[in-house]
């Protein structure tokens, strides 16, 4: 599969983009993809292996025919018609039990391959970090560890079926053909090339049709996918007609293309078949007069004819082939970008080797610089230095993007500092296995979701080992407990996905839930609160004040009553700490605290 892609490429034009991404891509997809198939080697030998038993069965028949007719047949010798038609009869058998076992061992090795290759893209998704994650949107990746995969496990199996058959059916064909009568191979000499260069021609001009329709494909795949995981919002703001008119162009777009490219390729059928029958003709032309004169006999002028049908049908099977390849081609492309990503966030050798674990819950910022993207763009958090002591509860206010998750998300190394050092426990975060750290350090996302399954499997995911008690004090310390006991099967409530069956402030205490199962050592909680009540999450903070004393508590939150007790609050600007202090110090000291204080107590007035 690969060589015949390899020669394709080479035919394109050096200078376009593909070809230099396949270039690229070319070593390391050979090297990626055999680790895929090892399971399956045995089936990868033996399906091309049973081929070879199949063709040379097949490829004796006719020239057995010609022997009957002109031996058996004109001799009329019905020992002869019996002993070599009972040897056709057990070749066919024989044909038949390798061609079976062919179609077993490619199944299942394509079917295995593609099933290595879902668990590799999906594991190799799981090591993603935040940054690797932000290069790919969700339905993309979806497209590519099922479609893309699919297409690849057609081509694997379509290969170890045909990819060795033609060729070989041609080869021998080509040999006995020539064997049979040197003169009139003449014929194939010139049929297999008008047919050879009928179907480049065809498939050059097909190609490129095919490689747009992948990609219409693909576009009509992530308007599909977009629209289902957005589906609520796309009802909420009666956009029906908005994205059915989007689908229909992106589905009309993909029509279009499919009906030129096979438009094109339907072509290939009436010209072999045309070159086929002048061959037929030429060769009963050529082959009769020579019967005539008697140089050549009926038996094999009748064998020659199916030996060149064999020729010229091998040669458009291989022409199936590689037109399937080009089109698997942007699949398999797709697939490496996912297998080729370099994670970047990945255990040091020191890390590895020290296997510390995280106990006090001290944290420290030194001079830490931020930004997304490695090129260009401003930072996004510049210079922040700050200590945080153990169990203490730390507040982070801030106006909408001044960049109050980004800061927490590098703690348990969502990303990795541009610039500068985060320690906890006085050593630095990139020292710890990302398991050790982030066993102890439990961010509640700002948009946090939960899985299909019962409230007592969400809560356990948090901690797989949690006793039901574990699980019950947890809850309670969230404020989750009441309302959990209100639904009819309480800690076996089935929730939908994502959590679709419960509201979105009892979403929030399952999520706080989970976090603080294992009672970690920091907990973050990124506007963790918002859709609860003031009084509801009064009493969350209370229970965290008689439960979890030990813990350093990160809180990020919009409404000043949410940190006024924290021990200290941090004011962040433009991702810079414009303010650090207890509530009451900033209030006498820092003018823009005081801002927002005077604000929402207007607000609260107001209300
Ligand atoms: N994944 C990302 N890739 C690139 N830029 C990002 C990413 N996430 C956030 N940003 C940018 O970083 C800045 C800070 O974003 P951040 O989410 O940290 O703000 P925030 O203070 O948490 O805001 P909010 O209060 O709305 O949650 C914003 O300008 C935002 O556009
Ligand atoms: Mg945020």
């Amino acid at each position: 599969m690969i060589q015949i892609t390899f020669i394709m490429k080479k035919q394109c034009d050096i200078n376009r983009p593909n070809c230099r991404t396949f270039n690229k891509h070319l070593p390391l997809s050979m090297k990626k993809y055999i680790g895929f198939f090892l399971k399956y080697r045995k089936a990868v030998i033996l399906a091309p292996a049973l081929v070879i038993i199949d063709v040379a069965c097949e490829i004796v028949q006719p020239d057995l025919m010609s022997k009957i007719v002109d031996n058996g047949v004109m001799h009329k010798d019905l020992h002869y018609i019996l002993q070599t038609g009972g040897l056709m009869l057990f070749l066919s058998i024989v044909a038949i039990a390798a061609n079976v076992g062919n179609i077993y061992y490619s199944s299942h090795a394509s079917v295995g391959f593609a099933s290595e290759l879902r668990k590799g893209l999906f594991d190799k998704i799981q090591a993603f970090s935040f940054s690797n994650l932000d290069k790919f949107s969700s339905a993309s990746l979806t497209t590519r560890i099922t479609n893309d995969v699919n297409i690849l496990q057609q081509v694997i199996m379509m290969s170890l079926r045909l990819l060795i058959r033609a060729p070989l059916m041609m080869l021998f064909a080509v040999v006995i053909a020539i064997n049979i009568n040197s003169g009139l191979a003449v014929i194939i000499a010139v049929a297999i090339p008008v047919l050879a260069i009928a179907i480049y021609i065809i498939l050059s001009r097909g190609l490129p049709y095919f490689e747009k329709m992948q990609k219409r494909l693909d576009q009509v795949n992530r308007v599909i996918q977009e629209n289902l995981v957005n589906v609520r919002v796309v009802k909420s703001f009666v956009r029906e007609d908005f994205e059915m008119k989007k689908f229909g162009y992106t589905n009309d777009d993909l029509r279009e293309m499919a009906v030129k490219a096979s438009g094109l390729v339907v072509l290939i059928m009436p010209v072999m078949q045309l070159v086929m029958n002048i061959s037929i003709v030429a060769i009963i032309w050529f082959g009769g007069n020579k019967i005539i004169s008697g140089a050549f006999q009926v038996g094999q002028l009748m064998s020659f004819i199916t030996y060149i049908t064999q020729i010229l049908m091998s040669l458009m099977m291989l022409s199936m082939t590689i037109m399937t390849f080009s089109r698997a081609e942007a699949s398999s492309e797709r697939i490496l970008e996912v297998l080729n990503t370099e994670v970047d966030i990945v255990d040091s050798t020191l890390a590895k080797e020290k296997k510390l674990v995280v106990t006090m819950g001290k944290v420290e910022f030194k001079n830490v610089y931020f930004k997304y993207h490695a090129q260009g763009e401003e930072y996004v958090l510049k210079n922040i230095s700050l200590v945080v002591n153990p169990g203490e509860t730390i507040a982070i206010l801030g106006a909408t993007g001044s960049a109050k998750s980004t800061l927490v998300q590098l703690i348990p190394r969502l990303y990795d500092v541009s610039a500068g050092q985060i320690l906890v426990d006085d050593t630095d975060v990139r020292d710890y296995t990302l398991f050790n750290l982030r066993s102890s350090v439990k961010l509640v996302l700002q948009q946090n979701q939960l899985f299909s399954g019962t409230i007592k499997q969400n809560l356990k995911w948090g901690n797989i080992e949690a006793t039901d008690d574990e699980i019950i004090a947890a809850a309670k310390d969230a404020q989750a407990h009441d309302f959990i006991l209100s639904f009819p099967k309480q800690y076996e409530t089935i929730l939908g996905q994502s959590g679709v069956n419960v509201s979105g402030g009892q979403k929030q205490r399952l999520c706080i839930a989970r976090a603080i199962l294992k009672k970690p050592a920091i907990l973050i909680m990124d506007d963790s609160t918002s859709a609860v009540d003031i009084a509801t999450e009064a009493k969350i903070r209370a229970s965290f004040k008689k439960h979890l004393k030990g813990t350093t508590i990160f809180i990020i939150a919009q409404r000043v009553s949410s940190i006024l007790a924290a021990d200290k609050i941090i004011l962040l600007d433009n991702g810079e700490i414009i303010g650090e202090g207890t509530h009451d110090e900033l209030l006498k000291t820092n003018t823009v605290y005081q801002e927002i204080y005077a604000s929402q107590q207007l607000q609260t007035e107001a209300l």
